[in-house]
């Protein structure tokens, strides 16, 4: 008996002291998950007796906490006042040494919250925040709430955990913005980006240029609006937002702009929630809108599109020093943030080289190039940002000319991977947002969450120090085709959970935990009224093939979820019967969606049952092992579109991927043999690729993933016999994404790679 004990209590404290992750913890459903987390015994309850004590360093915390406990229970805690066995604590600890940490421990007499800093205390109040019942969001009051008992001790990885929201291309209401910034809060992300102006809206207010808003925050629809409009009649949330269309002088205008005062309430908002806002004005290019209100800013007072970007400012007058500095001095008025962004990307040039006024200037200088000529724009900000106190960020294109190594750099070109190294070589502080993960413009689909959970903010090849200089990362949201704070809201929910979790805790380890966590989150989701894109449903192809019939069989991870379904072509509704067991037995297209109870629809899927039956394999002689590889030079369209002439070179390769000797950003290959396939059975195949990719196995489409595009796995079903089957696959990059995955699986098993040894060509 006492080694059975002995054998207890082992366990007892190996339970109790247990700070991973993977460990899952059913009543611990915090995201980010804290760095340590010990499980205690039992609850601790809020009730009208519990009281609370904070010092006023921490009184932001003390309100948010009272605000959610009032929302829960109709009460509020009892200010001031001690209670051994029912009370909430705030303690000052100035020996805690990073800025946002803090200790929580909760016992069933008490709650204290330890921080060195207000916005350590705040977070320790989000934390708690997740550990309560989500009537706490809902404001369905209960008497009382209860929260287990635990031990916390939380600081973040990163210093810059942050999200970026375009507001030119689409603009968003101030109470959007808030909602945002909640959100963020939520999950402890802490800065900011607002990117206010560019060449379709200027949306700030700028006392000393009212053109600014006057003409250049309004705008006829353009080609974007007109692309979101379609697609509105699939999708409501493409609808342009009601609220930024307005009727002046006959004629229908798009747009809006932000007071100086408002945003100075909003500044107020966030720091109230420890979010720093960062605000960009992005020159030297961009300026489209300014432009056409003050033509005085280019080199010829012309405004045009270029080939790809707009005409930008002129660096080479002091009038456009003096519009610069009056307009961030005005920024600078209503941002307090240390860092100020001043933009520097896609800037079209060439024709500051053709001015006499450019010309002049680099000859004085010494300018010998038209980057370093924009880096002389950039310098010349930067000292003035620096004499205000603030740090200048420019896009990660200001490394193409002479830069300062006290700029921050923010990093988006995937297509550039060097650009971050060289930057911390150089001595200049990083944040990571590059296109591939963190642009969640970019569709997501079932891969996007582990992308950006797996991203690793630190490029290889730094040395510890310069490893430093990575200070944290961001996602970007750019609204082109984001139109309404809907489709924003689905565009970056849930993925920024992911990120927020990889900033704050980073382990990559404990992924299958956060997975399990983040089912948890959608009823606060839900609560919040946040329109999050649902999980996707399993068990769902492109292209299902059956050889009889097929049982439709798709699960959502949410056990509350309906999957409703069509077969006449009609979007499935409310109203769309339930699937249970259907079975399809001649070919056709279904399209399914999940729905919420409270009725809101998730992503539409379309799903083709064809009719095969299995390919005979084929005999070939001499056959070796790998595929046969011809590469092509040059910009392609799509996979449909490969040139049939001769190829560029030709090679023979074991795997499917981007060979790690192609550099040039733009390319094709066409793969080209047979695939030895085990056994008879249906046959699914998964291929990922950025960006064009179309799979045929015994000469029949597979998988269809043309189309330029991120990275973006399609799947399909072919059914075969055991043996050679041909095989072709048609791949395209367009632009530096440089993805290119197979995968299979048969019979419905567990998808796994491609085994090499299955690959064959003719010698
Ligand atoms: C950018 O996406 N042009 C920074």
């Amino acid at each position: 008996m006492v080694t059975c004990k002995l054998l207890l209590s082992v366990l007892f404290l190996c339970y109790c002291t247990n700070t991973n992750a993977q460990e899952y913890y059913k009543n611990l459903n915090i995201i980010p998950y804290p760095s340590t987390l010990t499980p205690g015994e039992g609850y601790f309850v809020i009730n009208a007796q519990t009281t609370l004590i904070a010092p006023s360093r921490f009184v932001n915390g003390a309100a948010q906490l009272n605000k959610l406990v009032k929302a829960g229970t109709g009460h509020t805690l009892i200010q001031g006042k001690s209670n051994p066995t029912n009370t909430v604590k705030f303690v000052y600890d100035g020996s805690i040494k990073n800025p946002e940490a803090y200790r929580l421990n909760i016992t069933t007499k008490h709650i204290i919250i330890t921080a060195g800093t207000p916005a350590g205390a705040f977070h320790a109040v989000e934390t708690i925040r997740q550990l309560l019942p989500v009537s706490v969001e809902t404001g369905q009051k209960n008497t009382q709430v209860s929260l287990p008992s635990v031990n916390i001790d939380d600081q973040p990885a990163y210093a810059w955990r942050g999200m970026h929201l375009d507001v030119s291309r689409h603009f968003f209401s101030i109470s959007y913005l808030k909602k945002f910034i909640d959100v963020m809060a939520l999950y402890k992300m802490n800065k900011f980006h607002l990117h206010l102006t560019d060449d379709q809206g200027w949306r700030v207010e700028i006392k000393k240029y009212p053109k600014l808003t006057e003409q250049g925050a309004w705008r006829t629809f353009n080609n974007q609006d007109s692309a979101c409009m379609k697609r509105a009649a699939d999708n409501p949330d493409f609808n342009m937002d009601q609220k930024h269309i307005i009727h002046k002088n006959g004629k229908t205008l798009y747009g809006g702009f932000y007071t100086q005062q408002q945003l100075k309430d909003l500044v107020a908002y966030a720091a109230n929630r420890h979010i720093d806002i960062i605000p960009e004005i992005d020159m030297p290019g961009h300026m489209m809108a300014a432009i056409n209100a003050y033509p005085f800013l280019t080199c010829d007072s012309q405004n045009k599109w270029g080939e790809l970007f707009s005409t930008p400012i002129c660096p080479c007058s002091e009038t456009t020093f003096e519009f610069a500095k009056n307009v961030y001095t005005e920024i600078m008025d209503i941002f307090p943030s240390k860092y100020i962004h001043i933009g520097g990307d896609e800037v079209d040039r060439r024709d500051w080289g053709k001015s006499e006024a450019c010309k002049e200037l680099m000859k004085r200088e010494g300018i010998t190039s038209l980057p370093d000529l924009q880096n002389y724009f950039i310098d010349r900000m930067e000292q003035f940002f620096n004499s205000k106190g603030r740090k200048l960020i420019g896009w990660d294109e200001v490394l193409e000319g002479k830069i300062s190594s006290t700029a921050m750099i923010m990093y988006w070109r995937s297509w550039v991977p060097d650009a971050p190294v060289k930057a911390a070589q150089h001595g200049n502080q990083v944040i990571m947002t590059p296109g591939t993960p963190l642009y969640f413009d970019n569709p997501a689909d079932k891969n996007s969450i582990s992308n950006v959970y797996h991203f690793n903010p630190v490029p290889q090849n730094l040395t510890a120090e310069q490893a430093k200089l990575i200070i944290g990362a961001q996602a970007n949201i750019w609204t082109e085709y984001i139109p309404s704070e809907k489709r924003a809201d689905y565009m970056y929910m849930p993925r920024m959970t992911a990120l927020a979790e990889l900033l704050w805790t980073n382990k990559q380890d404990y992924y299958k935990s956060y997975t399990q966590r983040l089912v948890q989150q959608y009823s606060r989701l839900e609560a919040l009224n946040i329109n999050y894109r649902q999980p996707d449903l399993e068990g769902v192809l492109d292209t299902r093939v059956f050889i009889t019939s097929d049982t439709v069989k798709v699960n959502s991870p949410l056990s509350t979820s309906a999957i409703r379904y069509t077969t006449n072509g009609d979007l499935p509704g409310q109203n769309s019967p339930l699937l249970r067991n259907y079975v399809v037995n001649h070919p056709q297209t279904i399209k399914l969606a999940a729905f919420t109870p409270s009725g809101k629809r998730g992503d539409i899927y379309t799903v083709k049952y064809v009719q095969q039956t299995l390919a005979q394999p084929v005999t070939a002689t001499g056959v070796a092992t790998g595929l046969a590889a011809n590469y092509y030079k040059g910009f392609f369209k799509g996979a449909s579109g490969i040139t049939q002439g001769a190829a560029d070179s030709t090679f023979v390769t074991q795997t499917i991927s981007v060979p790690a000797s192609v550099k040039a950003p733009s390319f094709a290959i066409k793969y080209r043999g047979y695939i030895d396939v085990p056994k008879d059975g249906v046959y699914t195949f998964y291929l990922t690729c950025d960006d064009s990719g179309i799979l045929n196995v015994a000469n029949r489409e597979t998988v269809n993933n043309d189309g330029m595009h991120s990275p973006m796995e399609k799947s399909g079903q072919v059914a075969l016999k055991k043996g050679l089957q041909p095989f072709a696959l048609d791949f395209v990059e367009g632009g530096g994404g440089y993805t290119l995955k197979l995968q299979y699986s048969i019979n419905g098993n567990e998808r796994e790679d491609v085994p090499e040894s299955w690959f064959k060509h003719n010698q």
